[in-house]
């Protein structure tokens, strides 16, 4: 890696630890749980360490893959970064608030694409002559040209997902999480969005990025980090990381 030095730090991450509480059950321990009955089943409660200290620091204009096998933490560091999931140990700073894509679309499967576009448009803060203006953008991002107009329930998960990440994306952010959401495409769509990702960092964002695809690793990121079972393994440029990562799972 270049020494960061002259530039932002805009995430730190630090001495990490997600620890959550499983019942035995199944069930996940919620707060509406009482007490005692927390304690009575506590002998049934297990926990998973999911992150066991992970440290690193992400800078202005960074776009960092995230990578690892299944299970490793990615999702844990990513909701730990968004603030949805508590950390047990450690702190994590940010300059501004980190969005996670698609969860700012709250979209109404009943509503037709386009009314969809409106109103997602409406929850990131967009007023509706503002979305009617992208709207013709929006749609031929998404590919979706000749569906527009049917109802969301009618569209298959890909063509959901691709809606929602042309609706998120509409916006430039500061932070942006994007957890596996260029895997719903063709490559076309996928050419799009890594477009997309790359205008977003290149306007001063910091984008992190989770994929099991090296291709769009290596297209979109100046840096991976390598998660693997709750530790990070490597921190560094894309090529190295890929290539240590690809030789650990043979
Ligand atoms: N909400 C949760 N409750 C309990 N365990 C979880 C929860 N989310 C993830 N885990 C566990 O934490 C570990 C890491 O999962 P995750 O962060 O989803 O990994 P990845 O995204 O790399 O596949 C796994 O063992 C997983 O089963
Ligand atoms: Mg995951």
């Amino acid at each position: 890696m270049v020494a960061p030095t002259d530039r932002k730090p805009v995430v730190i991450v630090d001495d990490v630890h997600v620890e959550y509480k499983v019942l035995a059950t199944g069930k996940r321990a919620t707060a509406a749980d009482s007490s005692r009955k927390l304690m009575q089943r506590s002998r049934r409660t297990r926990s998973v360490h999911a992150l066991k200290g992970v440290s690193f620091t992400a800078y202005e204009n960074d776009s960092i893959g995230v990578i690892g096998s299944n299970g490793s933490g990615k999702s844990t560091l990513m909701r730990a970064i968004s603030g949805s999931t508590p950390t047990s140990q450690g702190a994590i700073y940010a300059a501004s608030r980190p969005s996670m894509l698609g969860v700012g679309a709250a979209l109404i499967k009943d509503l037709s694409g386009e009314r969809n576009i409106i109103l997602g448009g409406l929850a990131l803060g967009f007023t509706r002559r503002e979305m009617e203006a992208r709207l013709d953008d929006i749609v031929e991002f998404a590919g979706l040209r000749e569906f527009i107009n049917l109802p969301m329930r009618t569209y298959s998960s890909g063509m959901t997902a691709r809606l929602k990440f042309a609706i998120a994306t509409v916006q430039d952010h500061e932070i942006l999480i994007v957890d596996e959401a260029l895997a719903v495409g063709d490559r076309a769509f996928r050419r799009r969005s890594e477009a997309r990702i790359r205008e977003i960092r290149d306007n001063a964002g910091t984008i992190f990025l989770v994929s099991h695809s090296m291709q769009s690793i290596r297209d979109t990121c100046n840096r991976v980090i390598w998660i693997n079972k709750g530790t990070l393994m490597m921190d560094g440029d894309p090529a190295e990381v890929i290539d240590a990562y690809q030789a650990s799972t043979g």
